[in-house]
């Protein structure tokens, strides 16, 4: 049975079911098939999307506008430098503003608030595209990526290596809802907040998914029979006077072809890209045969044309 998923925010994966959480997938694998074989269908015929970005983007930016494109609807890039939000308007008027003119809302921004606060002052459904606390559309698209690798979620484990921030955080409230086993490996005092953690055993423990949430700074430990190997940069977009300090922090953590073949022979390699290469892993790991970093990135396009299509009035 389909849940109506029509003028939804999608702000954080903590607030979907596992039937929302897969219908996203189910539709994104439809659509993607769809697709090969030539179809673009026009659902989104004379629809804009309001794209606001605080900050840089590659694979978001380029996955929203394509997917605006093949459902027949327009995207409009809204760059920092456009509409200064919080500076030359409150985010409050932006909402507003924006609900009169557009169907549906993307943001990419630096405070979760910020996010928070368009979806509660707009009418029209907001979509997350990166906030310091969750990245929902890049879970999503990860998740199609594992389906399409496994063609299930539970029971499967991910070994996430790297800094307990946003990519980290949305991975980890998708393995619960998923029934994933997950374990984050981090520098000691970048691990995931308690909130994150106890959030996520809640939503494993409301759903009785069976995942299994374990946070070490070990990567012995977390990698050990890992089907899934997943790494971020260290230092995230905002974060650059960090950077060197974080780089001293992190070496231990970087995933070499080493580190990638304590995990099981058959581990897929994943990253959200930007990859900062010999930094949090090496090239020779993020171009092996079992990483799955190009498919992950294709994928967004087809997870956020689901989410797109699923949720816009
Ligand atoms: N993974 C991701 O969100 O990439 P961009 O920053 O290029 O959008
Ligand atoms: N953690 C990274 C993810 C980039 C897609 C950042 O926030 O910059």
């Amino acid at each position: 049975m389909s849940v109506n998923l029509k003028g939804r925010d999608l702000i954080s994966i903590k607030e979907l079911t596992p039937e929302e959480f897969f219908q996203f997938i189910e539709t994104a694998v439809s659509l993607k098939t769809g697709l090969n074989m030539g179809q673009r269908p026009d659902i989104l015929k004379n629809r804009t999307l309001a794209e606001i970005f605080q900050k840089p983007s590659l694979r978001t930016r380029v996955s929203f506008e394509s997917s605006m494109t093949h459902l027949g609807g327009h995207g409009i890039y809204l760059g920092p430098d456009d509409i200064k939000l919080g500076q030359r308007e409150t985010t409050e008027d932006i909402a507003k503003v924006l609900s009169g003119m557009a169907d549906v809302i993307m943001a990419r921004v630096f405070e979760n608030k910020t996010v928070r606060d368009l979806a509660e002052y707009a009418s029209i459904p907001v979509i997350n595209g990166l906030c310091d606390y969750e990245h929902p559309t890049q879970a999503l698209g990860d998740f199609l990526t594992i389906y399409e690798k496994y063609r299930r979620f539970d029971g499967l484990k991910i070994c996430y290596i790297g800094d307990g921030n946003n990519v980290c955080n949305s991975t980890i409230f998708s393995s619960a809802l998923m029934g994933t086993h997950i374990t984050a490996v981090t520098a000691p005092g970048f691990e995931p907040t308690e909130e994150v953690i106890s959030s996520a055993k809640a939503i494993a423990e409301r759903y009785n998914t069976g995942s299994i949430i374990e946070v070490t700074n070990s990567i012995e430990e977390g990698i050990k029979d890992s089907d899934i190997v997943y790494t971020d940069v260290w230092a995230s977009m905002g974060q650059e006077a960090q950077a060197d300090e974080k780089k001293k922090t992190f070496m231990p953590y970087q995933v070499t072809l080493d580190v990638f073949n304590k995990a099981k022979p058959t581990a897929i390699f994943m990253h959200c890209l930007p990859a900062h290469y010999g930094e949090e892993c090496t090239h020779e790991v993020a171009h092996c045969p079992r990483s799955v970093i190009f498919d992950q990135a294709a994928n967004r396009m087809h997870s956020i044309k689901s989410i797109l299509a699923l949720v816009t009035p």
